[in-house]
């Protein structure tokens, strides 16, 4: 008989197995292993955005200069909310305040090997959501 582990571990790759028919490698990585995940207490700004769905990001910005030495986000999104905003902050992380501001929702799309049409809105959330906090620093 099977440990609950073993079955918990059953499901899992059930489930990976099924995004994979919809989602890119890239795309399954952040969500199963996201970078940048948090808030940063000593943020320079943050800002919370909600997309079409409800889904709301929150994105913290930490500059060294007009360099972002450090990034986080939070989420109550859907999977790939969670890809598209830990990817983004793979990103913007060490770029200047112009170069990450110019950060395309395409962009990150093509960064991520490319989402379902459905999902095209989780990566504008996130690039809107990075311009609000850097708006703020402006
Ligand atoms: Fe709406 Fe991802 S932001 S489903």
């Amino acid at each position: 008989m099977k440990s609950d582990d073993e079955i918990f571990d059953d499901i899992e790759g059930l489930i990976l197995k099924e995004a994979a028919k919809f989602y890119s490698p890239a795309v399954i990585e952040h969500f199963n292993n996201p970078q940048n995940f948090g808030e940063i207490e000593d943020a320079d700004a943050n800002t919370y955005m909600s997309g079409i769905c409800g889904d709301t990001i929150g994105i913290f910005v930490k500059l060294t200069g007009d360099k972002i030495s450090n990034i986080g986000f939070v989420t109550n999104g859907c999977g790939a909310t969670i890809s598209c905003a830990s990817a983004l902050t793979c990103m913007a992380k060490d770029r200047n305040l112009n170069e990450a501001r110019n950060i395309s929702s395409q962009q990150l799309i093509e960064f991520l090997g490319g989402l379902p049409i459905e999902n095209t809105h989780c990566a504008d959330l996130a690039v809107n959501t990075l311009r609000g906090a850097l708006a703020k620093l402006s």
